[in-house]
């Protein structure tokens, strides 16, 4: 596939982290005890690639679930959403579930993507050029955390945020609000929203969706130490380590670790960091909230919920909500 041109994505200074900013955080994180690095390091190109392949594994319910619920529903959705609407979307990937939301609101004739990964973005928008010739498509390369200026041309026009694929359930419960609360300002007041959530379920559901058997999850994971490797040069010998998922009830999240296989030095940056065997970093938390507390995160951040939907036998929540 040709590169695409990119010259009508939006590019915010400072947003995207550099590798200076992968080096500092990796340091920071690999010095802390208990270990950690920044979740958003996952999705590189690589990483990105191997998270669509993760939706396509038997065990990792939730994307299917979400699409199909969203299927279910779309009229619904589509009925809440104005004529000539902004769909603005925070950590858009390769906006899959968007096209769903596109076909049955043609009412929407804007759409941005809000993602880190510019190619990600290229892509998203050639397939989406491709497919709904009326529809202008404006990425944005920034990080959807925080809040951001819209571009000039979805001014006065009605905005829809939209949250799919359970993004919320990567931010502790006070972070979530934050989140929410930025969504707010990029939005502007009178706006609407849809929220997608994976919900508490049995955990051995949860296990097997985060720990897959062909290994992608896994894949996913240790690609971290594989891009600290390639864009920092550090050492982590890859066989050295393994990706373990465990549920963590009373924070109501799975977490992903890389489990260190031996006593083990590796270099990053000048620095030596020491593992002892079965050490771990943690990656990645996904929080399974429960609707009520999804309910009480909302409010918190300025959101009332004006309709909801639960799937079955797959807990997952969609929730249409409208600014305070
Ligand atoms: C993209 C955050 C929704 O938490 O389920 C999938 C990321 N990590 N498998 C999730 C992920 C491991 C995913 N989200």
């Amino acid at each position: 596939m040709a590169m695409s041109d990119t010259s009508d994505i939006t590019m915010e200074e400072g947003e995207i982290p550099s590798s200076d900013d992968l080096l500092r955080d990796a340091i920071a994180g690999l010095s802390a005890y208990p270990k950690t690095l920044p979740t958003k390091y996952l999705y590189d190109a690589e990483g990105s690639r191997l998270f669509e392949e993760i939706c396509e594994q038997p065990e990792y319910y939730p994307t299917r679930t979400e699409t199909a619920l969203l299927h279910a529903i779309s009229e619904d959705l589509s009925e809440a959403i104005d004529n000539d609407a902004v769909l603005v979307e925070f950590g858009s990937g390769a906006s899959t579930k968007t096209r769903t939301l596109l076909d049955a609101a043609p009412q929407i004739s804007i759409y941005v993507p809000i993602d880190i990964s510019q190619i990600a973005l290229d892509e998203a928008a050639n397939s989406l050029n491709a497919d709904f010739p009326n529809l202008n498509v404006l990425p944005l390369i920034a990080d959807f955390t925080a809040p951001h200026t819209l571009p000039e041309a979805t001014r006065n026009r009605p905005h829809v945020g939209f949250f799919p694929d359970s993004t919320i359930g990567n931010f502790a419960p006070e972070a979530a609000v934050d989140f929410l609360k930025s969504a707010l300002i990029t939005l502007g007041e009178d706006v609407r929203s849809i929220l997608g959530a994976d919900l508490a379920k049995e955990e051995s559901v949860l296990i097997s969706a985060y720990d897959d058997a062909q290994g992608v999850t896994a894949a996913f994971n240790l690609n971290l130490l594989a891009r600290l490797n390639r864009e920092v040069g550090a050492d982590f010998d890859l066989e050295a380590f393994s990706h373990r998922a465990i549920w963590n009830a009373a924070e109501s999240r799975i977490e992903m670790h890389l489990v260190s296989r031996k006593n083990q030095t590796v270099h990053l940056g000048g620095k030596e960091i020491a593992f002892a065997v079965g050490e771990t970093i943690h990656t990645e938390n996904s929080h399974k909230y429960t609707y009520d507390m999804l309910a009480e995160l909302a409010a918190a951040a300025g959101w009332r919920i004006e309709k909801s939907w639960i799937s079955d036998p797959y807990p997952f929540a969609v929730l249409l909500m409208g600014a305070m």
